[in-house]
């Protein structure tokens, strides 16, 4: 009998209680011991734990969130934080563990399994859709399905009263959510942080759209869209978290002023925001979590430590945790084909 530890950390996502659920119904029917660990890193620093039952993942598969609660400590940010995770892990006699997040958190996993030999394994997740590693991260599919509802809602306002309409959507250094939601939702413009944009041109597109008789336009921009003027994303303030990320924000209302002052079309912005990333998991995202969480225990079943659950194609296969750290940017094959629709 093992006992098995799991946490989430970094932004939640839909679907991380899926994968919750899955570690722990498989490694109890294998006769394990499951351990929550709250706030992701955090609480194996500071020795927040729960055991894990049927009974605490009953009724949790279509919740968002995460059961076990997330936080973006990093533990190697002091010397004084690994110490004391090390003395955890043993206090709690952990066996192995799970660790479900993004680059940052998949980061620290990896370093742990590498450099100190702890039995880790990953599940990659993100809304943004952006780890390498991975075909797809569950949480995409939903954000996508809610900024589409989104854009269809604001197409039928923005017809109504013949104004632009700009709509801020999630993606620091990919435009997946943009350039699926934007397609999906039939966008006359698609900003993404891959590709720079100019001003001059998406008002351009806007004018060409106007001259074809159709009086309103959507336009959507991912946040880590910089304009060619400027090398620098916008952020909110100069708060950074423990793995130096800036909050994100500002780049729509920006956009939105310059596109009113240029065209003279009343304009008017949306920020999506963290709406994108709460709520029920669509059915697809359900799926794939559910089986990263059954391959977690598989890998463990056969001390694959230090890879992780992956998707390629249709199935489920193991990659090492360390390509999850790489950026897996826009498939611009992708952005060519919804740049068919511009204007
Ligand atoms: O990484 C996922 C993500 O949703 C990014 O798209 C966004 O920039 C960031 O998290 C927001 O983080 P927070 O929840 O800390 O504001």
């Amino acid at each position: 009998m093992e006992k098995i530890g799991i946490l989430t950390g970094g932004g939640d996502c839909p679907g991380l209680n899926a994968v919750i659920r899955a570690v722990v119904r498989r490694s109890l029917a294998l006769g394990n011991d499951v351990l929550g660990i709250k706030n992701g890193w955090a609480g194996l620093v500071q020795g927040f734990v729960e055991p894990l039952t049927y009974f605490s993942v009953s009724g949790i598969l279509p919740r968002g969130g995460t059961i076990l609660g997330t936080s973006r400590t990093n533990p190697f940010k002091e010397v004084e934080q690994i110490q004391k995770l090390k003395s955890n892990w043993q206090k709690f006699g952990l066996n192995c563990l799970v660790a479900v997040g993004g680059e940052d958190t998949l980061g620290v996993a990896h370093k742990l399994f590498k450099q100190e030999g702890y039995p880790i394994v990953g599940v990659p997740k993100t809304i943004d859709n952006d780890l390498a590693g991975t075909d797809y991260t569950f949480g995409f599919d939903t954000a996508v399905q809610i900024v589409t509802e989104a854009i269809d809602r604001l197409h039928t306002t923005a017809e109504s009263h013949k104004r632009v309409m700009v709509v801020e959507v999630m993606g620091r250094n990919a435009g997946w959510i943009a350039t699926y939601s934007g397609m999906a939702g039939g966008a006359d413009c698609i900003l993404v942080p891959e590709k720079k944009f100019n001003v001059d041109d998406v008002c351009a597109l806007i004018r060409k759209r106007i001259d074809r008789g159709r009086e309103f336009a959507i336009v959507v921009v991912a946040e880590g869209a910089t304009p060619d003027e400027t090398h620098q994303v916008l952020t909110k303030g100069g708060h950074v978290d423990e793995f130096g990320h800036a909050q994100l924000g500002g780049i729509g209302d920006w956009l939105g002023k310059q596109i009113e002052h240029k065209t003279g079309i009343e304009t008017r912005v949306t920020v999506l925001g963290h709406v994108q990333r709460g709520g029920t998991p669509t059915a697809y995202d359900r799926v794939l979590a559910t089986r990263f969480g059954i391959k977690a225990v598989e890998l463990i079943r056969e001390k694959q430590f230090g890879y992780m659950a992956s998707l390629r194609g249709t199935e489920i296969v193991a990659v090492p945790i360390e390509e999850a750290l790489n950026q897996k940017l826009l498939d611009p094959k992708v952005f060519d084909d919804a740049s068919v629709f511009f204007g």
